[in-house]
C-alpha cells in the first residue's frame, strides 16, 4: 500500500526518496512483501530484513560511567593572553576563537536516568584546535572521592546495583566511603546543596587535576582549569529534585536544549589557578592529590578566555552518544601531571571508547580533529575517512613522510625530578586530609549545615549499623558540629547510633 504525505502535516517535504543503505530506491515502506495476500513475509524482501536487522543492532554499549548526558556546540574565545605559559596555538592570541563540543552528565545513572540524582555531573570539552583537539574531561566539582586509579573500578561498583538485587545499595555506597576517610572533601560537597545543580548551565567546570602549561622552550608550569558559569550556580533541594525525577527526569537535557534553541546561550569564564616551581614543591604531593583543591587565595584565578555554547546537535547519537573524550587528547603546550588518578585516565578513556565505539573510533565526524590526520595506522572495523589513500603505511620510509616534529619538549616537558626505587608507596591518610573539607562545612549557613545533615542522614540511615557509626566518626574527625548534627539526623530516622 502506498504511503503518501499526510494532507494535515506541516509541509510537503524536500527529504526526496526513501532509500536502503545501499541506496536503491524503496518501493514499500509500509507492507512487507509476502507470497500471496494470505502467505508469509518474503525473505527477498531485502528492505524489511536491511531494516529489521539494522534495529537489532541498534544499540550500542553505554558509557559505563557518564551514561546519562546532554551536549553542544560552540566556541572558545581567548580573552587573556597566556602565550608565555604555553605555546597551545588556539591560546596564542586574544580574540581567537577555537570550536568546541561539550557534554555534561551524571555519573552513576544507566542512560535512562534522572537528570536530578545526587551526583558529581560531568564536564567534558573537546576544543578543535588547529593542532588537533585537546579534551578537558572534568567534573563540577573540583576534587574527587578518591586519588589512586586503582580504586576506581570498586568504588564505581557501589554507586551501581547490587550484585544480586540489581538495586542500589546503602551498604555498599557508605561501606566503601566510610573505610576511604580521603572521600570526605567530595562527599561533603555532593551531599551539600551543591550536590544537586539545576540543570547543566547553572555549574561549573574544574579540571580536578593538576596539569601543566608548557613554553616553547619546554619550562612548565602546573596550572588547574576553571570554567566559571556566567549563569550563576543554582542547585535543586533533594525534595524537589525527587519529584523532578519523576515528572521531568530529562529536566537538565531540557534546559540545555531549549535554552540554546531560544538563542539563550550559556557561556561560562575560563581560567587557570598557576602554581610557580617554589609553591609546587612546597605542596608536594598535594599538587598531584585530587581530593585536594588549591586554595584560592594564594592561587587566585587568571583569566584565559571564554566558552559559548550556541548549537544544538542535529542528531543526538551521532553527535552526544558517539563523542568520546579523553584526558590524553592533549596539545602542544598542554601536557600531564604526574597526579596518579590522571595517568590512570590516559589510558582507560581511549581503552572504553575501543570498546565502546571500536578501534577507528577517532574517525566517527564528532571526534575527528578538525585539523586533519596523517600517521600511519590503518584498517580495522569502520576505516572509513579514505584509509591513508595510497599515502605510505610504515616508517621510516623513502617518500616524504609524514615525519614527526621532533619537538619532544613541548608535549613531554623534562625537569620532573624523581628519586627512589619503583614500588608501592600509598597515600597516608593524615590531618591534612580533614582540613579543606573542614574548611568547606564552616563557610556554609546553619540552614545549609543543617540541609547538609539531613542529606547525608537520609542515605547512610539505610546503611548498617556498623557502617553508619564508621562514617560518623570521619564526620566528627572533619568537624565536632558536623558529627553532632549527622548523629541527630540520623536518630530522627530511627538510627540507634
Ligand atoms: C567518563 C574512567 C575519574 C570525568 C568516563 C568513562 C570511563 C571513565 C571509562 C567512560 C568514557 C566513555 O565511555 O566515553 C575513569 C577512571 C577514573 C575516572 C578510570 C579514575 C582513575 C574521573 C575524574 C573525572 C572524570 C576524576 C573528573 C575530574 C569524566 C567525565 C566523563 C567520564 C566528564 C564523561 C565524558 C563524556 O561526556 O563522554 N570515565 N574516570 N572521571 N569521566 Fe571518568
Amino acid at each position: 500500500m502506498s504511503h503518501q504525505h499526510p494532507a494535515d502535516a506541516p509541509n510537503a517535504s524536500s527529504f526526496g526518496t526513501l532509500t536502503t543503505g545501499n541506496g536503491n530506491p524503496v518501493p514499500s515502506n509500509q507492507t512487507s512483501q509476502t507470497a500471496g495476500p494470505l502467505g508469509p513475509v518474503l525473505i527477498q524482501d531485502y528492505h524489511l530484513i536491511e531494516k529489521l536487522a539494522h534495529f537489532d543492532r541498534e544499540r550500542i554499549p553505554e558509557r559505563v560511567v557518564h551514561a546519562k548526558g546532554a551536549g553542544a556546540h560552540g566556541y572558545f574565545e581567548v580573552t587573556n593572553d597566556i602565550s608565555h605559559l604555553t605555546c597551545a596555538k588556539f591560546l596564542n592570541k586574544v580574540g581567537k576563537r577555537t570550536p568546541v563540543f561539550t557534554r555534561f552528565s551524571t555519573v552513576g545513572g544507566e542512560l535512562g536516568s534522572a537528570d536530578t540524582a545526587r551526583d558529581p555531573r560531568g564536564f567534558a570539552v573537546k576544543f578543535y584546535t588547529e593542532e588537533g583537539n585537546w579534551d578537558m574531561v572534568g567534573n563540577n566539582t573540583p576534587v574527587f572521592f578518591i586519588r589512586d586509579p586503582i580504586k576506581f573500578p570498586d568504588f564505581i561498583h557501589t554507586q551501581k546495583r547490587h550484585p544480586q538485587t540489581h538495586l542500589p545499595n546503602m551498604d555498599m555506597f557508605w561501606d566503601f566511603l566510610s573505610l576511604v576517610p580521603e572521600s570526605i572533601h567530595q562527599v561533603t560537597i555532593l551531599m551539600s546543596d551543591r550536590g544537586i545543580p539545576d540543570g547543566f548551565r547553572h555549574m561549573n567546570g574544574y579540571s580536578g587535576h593538576t596539569l601543566a602549561l608548557v613554553a616553547a622552550d619546554g619550562s612548565y608550569k602546573y596550572v588547574k582549569w576553571h570554567f566559571i558559569t556566567k549563569q550563576g550556580i543554582k542547585c535543586i533541594h533533594a525534595k524537589e529534585a525527587a519529584v523532578l525525577a519523576g515528572t521531568d527526569p530529562n529536566y537538565a537535557t531540557r534546559d540545555l536544549f531549549d535554552s540554546i534553541e531560544k538563542g539563550d546561550y550559556p557561556s561560562w569564564d575560563v581560567s587557570i589557578q598557576v602554581v610557580e616551581q617554589d609553591q609546587a614543591e612546597k605542596l608536594g604531593n598535594a599538587l598531584f592529590d585530587i581530593t585536594k583543591v588549591l586554595p584560592h587565595k594564594e592561587f587566585p584565578l587568571i583569566p584565559v578566555g571564554r566558552m559559548t555554547l550556541n548549537r544544538n546537535p542535529e542528531n543526538y547519537f551521532a553527535e552526544v552518544e558517539q563523542s568520546a573524550f579523553s584526558p590524553s587528547f592533549m596539545v602542544p603546550g598542554i601536557a600531564p601531571s604526574p597526579d596518579r588518578m590522571l595517568q590512570g585516565r590516559l589510558f582507560s578513556y581511549p581503552d572504553t571508547h575501543r570498546h565502546r565505539l571500536g578501534t577507528n573510533f577517532q574517525q566517527i565526524p564528532i571526534n575527528a580533529p578538525l585539523s586533519g590526520v596523517n600517521n600511519h595506522q590503518r584498517d580495522g572495523f569502520m576505516a572509513i575517512n579514505g584509509n591513508g589513500g595510497s599515502k605510505p603505511n610504515y616508517e621510516p620510509n623513502s617518500l616524504g613522510g609524514p615525519y614527526q616534529t621532533n619537538n619532544v619538549t613541548t608535549t613531554v616537558p623534562n625537569g620532573l625530578t624523581l628519586s627512589g626505587n619503583s614500588g608501592v608507596y600509598p597515600f597516608v591518610l593524615s590531618d591534612a586530609d580533614f582540613k579543606q573539607p573542614a574548611a568547606l562545612y564552616n563557610i556554609f549557613t546553619e540552614d545549609e549545615k543543617d540541609r547538609l545533615a539531613s542529606n547525608i542522614a537520609d542515605g547512610l540511615s539505610g546503611a548498617k549499623l556498623y557502617i553508619q557509626k564508621r562514617q560518623l566518626a570521619i564526620f566528627y574527625r572533619v568537624d565536632k558540629d558536623y558529627g553532632l548534627r549527622v548523629e541527630r539526623e540520623l536518630r530522627k530516622r530511627g538510627s540507634n547510633i
